[in-house]
């Protein structure tokens, strides 16, 4: 219980978080607990304990800095997107040994920073398969290649992030496996580790994850069969967490692990690429209300932070709750709570009932550490949030607001 009430107070760990809103510079902000973030990784390494395994966090769930390291000094490894993360993984000290790079467009300047690292790169397609021969060809040098095959397993998902099935845009065509796999025998320099599958993210029962690994279990013995020797079999990450606070069973890393422990082949490591799970219950973003209006029939929160740092709820009609992180006694009416940007698209949370909060009482959305910072925008120039780090009794900055001067200093072009 990292976020707790006590006599009416939201703390985070040991310090209440009004108390917090009003000892930092600005607002809103992200506030993370670095408890609860301990615990979510133990939750894996327990779930994982004896097996040959090891977690690859999905860096882009969140990629503060801070965080990266924390998350590679309990023995994460880590899951890439982009070069850039990459680079951000270099400087947070990951072992490329436990580093996959995934993606459906991989660059070959990408490519090569990823063969030169000696990084473990998903092959996606005919074309990815022939940037990353062409990357290790420019470096003369060997790169290790898991093939992302799709289960054709659906997650039960939301539309846009179900990634497993036949139509979706990533990994191979199963169809052309035997093409591939000769590809990857006649080139000396790509070696064949293993396979990969990503069935999307939120998932909430774990017989999705079994289905795939029944079938990815197929599939490795179908490329054994033809000589080769795999030592990785990366299930992807996706497990969902408790957003909607319903009381609903979420299946936990122990459980996701249970349930496909005895489907597992010998002398194959295990990887699991989890964001979510990991980081997302480990924050809440701290608004300040600006007002309260009603228009026709609907009554409206205006908050200082909006979709530009938020956009979840905008995207998907992702559910994220809402609550006070102080007493509030006004008159309990449905309320939209809305960010200051110019279009209707701009919520975090729709018909909450509320009490009426008087103007600069804290609110906060909860479960803000996966995919918010990280997807946020400078939209109607709204500056990138900071963020920051409690641990105990201790607050610590993890990320400076962005100003307008970090801003403008794009358009110095000499
Ligand atoms: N591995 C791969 C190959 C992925 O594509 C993803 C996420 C992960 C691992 C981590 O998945 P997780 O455990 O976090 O579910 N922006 C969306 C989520 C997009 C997820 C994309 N892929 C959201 O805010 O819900």
């Amino acid at each position: 219980m990292s976020f707790h009430y006590k006599n009416g107070y939201l703390y985070c760990e040991d310090l209440r978080i009004k108390d917090i809103q009003q000892q930092v510079p600005s607002s809103p902000f992200y506030l993370y607990s670095l408890a609860q973030l301990e615990a979510n990784y133990a939750a894996y390494s327990h779930a994982l304990e004896g097996m040959d395994a090891f977690v690859g966090y999905a860096i882009k769930a969140n990629n503060n800095l801070t965080l990266l390291k924390r998350l590679r000094e309990m023995g994460s490894g880590a899951v890439l997107v982009s070069g850039n993360e990459l680079q951000i993984a270099l400087a947070a000290g990951f072992d490329a040994r436990q580093t996959i790079f995934n993606g459906n467009g991989k660059t070959l300047d990408e490519l090569r920073l990823a063969v030169e690292h000696n990084v473990l790169i998903n092959v996606d397609s005919e074309f990815d398969l022939a940037h990353i021969q062409q990357a290790a060809a420019q470096l003369d040098k060997l790169a290790d290649v898991l093939i992302r095959i799709n289960p054709d397993v659906d997650a039960e998902v939301h539309p846009y992030v179900s990634t497993g099935i036949k139509n979706s845009k990533f990994g191979i065509r199963n169809e052309r496996l035997d093409w591939f796999l000769a590809e990857i025998r006649n080139d000396a320099r790509l070696n064949l580790v293993g396979v990969h599958c990503h069935l999307g993210s939120t998932i909430k029962k774990v017989r999705v994850f079994r289905d795939a690994t029944e079938r990815m279990v197929e599939f490795i013995r179908a490329i054994h069969a033809e000589g080769f020797r795999l030592r990785y079999l990366n299930l992807g990450g996706g497990l969902g967490i408790d957003y909607e606070r319903t009381g609903e069973d979420i299946p936990t890393p122990r459980a996701l692990v249970d349930s496909i422990n005895d489907l597992l082949p010998e002398d194959i490591t295990l990887i699991i690429e989890p964001g979510r799970s990991i980081i997302g219950d480990t924050a809440v973003f701290v608004n300040s209300v600006t007002g309260v209006k009603t228009n026709g029939s609907k009554h409206f929160i205006v908050t200082d932070g909006s979709m530009a740092e938020l956009i979840r709820p905008s995207l998907y009609d992702a559910y994220q709750h809402i609550q006070f992180i102080e007493p509030v006694i006004g008159k309990v009416e449905t309320y939209d709570i809305v960010g200051p940007v110019c279009e209707s698209a701009d919520f975090l949370g729709k018909a909450r009932e509320l009490p009426t909060p008087d103007e600069g009482v804290g609110l906060v959305v909860c479960d803000a550490g996966a995919y918010c910072h990280a997807m946020s925008s400078n939209y109607n120039l709204k500056m990138q949030p900071p963020e920051y780090l409690v641990d105990g009794d201790k607050l610590t900055c993890i990320r400076r607001a962005e100003t307008l001067e970090d801003y403008l200093r794009v358009f110095d072009i000499p």
